[in-house]
């Protein structure tokens, strides 16, 4: 069952049965394994599961920006309005990037050139992407610092002359300086402190607004999720193993890693003495389980879990869950 909506409208990003993998050292990385996903002008899709699962792949390979030498997108189909981004010239790609489509990234302190300063290279993707004069962009450009919560006079300083968290705010910045279509957001704030934090995503929110943006929100955190996310896809070893609204993904969790995930989180209600991690370890990407990559861990794993690809359940609320044991798992849950 494909990840798309009952309706006539054509999705804004539609990813189909993507497959990456890297080589290094001569063993092949199954980092992205068949993902399906799509999203709606305007909509907001948070990407949430462990380190290691694919989720900064998914995000390069939009962008086309994964490392040449080590990296191989190996199969699938990725349309940006209508476009198939992986079947675009090197030129064309490059009008998209920053323009249509901006990332934020994951860490601050290798996103930004330690050489340049700061204002010159959020002043450089709007010179790229807009035919105006020096002074205009040098004035857009100490906008969006201030945007941000810097002050302009900062513009000329370096980024060895920012904190961790001010840094971050330029990625951002630059980021969506040019007004972006879809924005992927990866771990944007992860290094920011819980008041900045809020600053920012407040931010992000106002600017996609303005414009009507569409976004992935990549975070481990499921407090982003809740306060940003219209849909949500849980992913598992480079799969989507859970998809479907905040509503549904928050109030009836339904695939075992999903629930493993939420029942991580402590619950300051109660007086608990121990957190509850999920047992065992993420798999081996260079030599996954066969069947449900899960299924090590799954404690309602069978011998039909360790066969071929695990296609989607239907639950009762209407999303998707990649598990045989769909109606078993809803059982258990109504009763604990
Ligand atoms: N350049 C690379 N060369 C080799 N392997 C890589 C490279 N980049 C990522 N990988 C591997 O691909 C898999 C997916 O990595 P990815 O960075 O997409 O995960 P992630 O979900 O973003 O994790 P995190 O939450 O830690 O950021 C991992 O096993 C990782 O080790
Ligand atoms: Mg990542």
């Amino acid at each position: 069952m494909a990840i798309t909506k009952n309706t006539n409208e054509m999705p804004f990003l539609q990813i189909k049965d993507l497959v990456v993998e890297y080589t290094s050292d001569g063993e092949t990385i199954h980092a992205v394994n068949g993902v399906d996903l799509s999203l709606r002008r305007g909509e907001t899709l948070g990407l949430v599961g462990e380190t290691g699962a694919g989720k900064t792949t998914i995000a390069k390979s939009i962008l086309r920006i994964l490392p040449d030498r080590s990296a191989k997108i190996c199969g699938g189909e990725i349309f940006v309005n209508g476009k198939d981004l992986l079947k675009l010239s090197e030129p064309e790609i490059q009008q998209i990037r920053g323009n249509e489509i901006a990332m934020i990234f994951q860490d601050p302190m290798t996103a930004l050139n330690p050489v340049k300063r700061v204002g010159d290279q959020i002043a450089e993707v709007i010179r790229i992407h807009n035919s105006i004069s020096p002074a205009e962009v040098e004035k857009r450009a100490k906008e969006m610092l201030e945007l941000v919560g810097i002050p302009a006079q900062r513009f000329r300083e370096y980024p060895h002359q920012f904190s961790g968290g001010m840094k971050q705010r330029v990625v951002i910045a630059i980021a969506l300086a040019c007004n972006p279509d879809l924005l992927l957001a990866d771990e944007p704030t992860t290094a920011l402190d819980v008041t900045i934090q809020a600053q920012v995503l407040d931010m992000i929110a106002d600017l996609k607004k303005q414009k009507n943006s569409s976004m992935i929100m990549i975070t481990h955190d499921l407090g982003v999720v809740a306060e940003v996310c219209d849909q949500v896809g849980i992913i598992y070893a480079g799969e989507i193993v859970e998809y479907g609204s905040k509503e549904q993904i928050f109030d009836h969790p339904t695939h075992p890693y999903t629930i493993g995930l939420f029942g991580a989180i402590p619950d300051m209600n109660e007086d608990e003495e121990w957190l509850h991690p999920i047992e065992g370890l993420p798999p081996d990407p260079t030599n996954l389980p066969q069947g449900c990559a899960f299924n090590p861990r799954c404690p309602y794993a069978t011998e039909e879990c360790r066969k071929g690809k695990i296609p989607f359940a239907e639950t009762p609320d209407g999303h998707l869950s990649r598990c045989l044991h769909t109606a078993e798992v809803l059982k258990k849950e109504a009763n604990a």
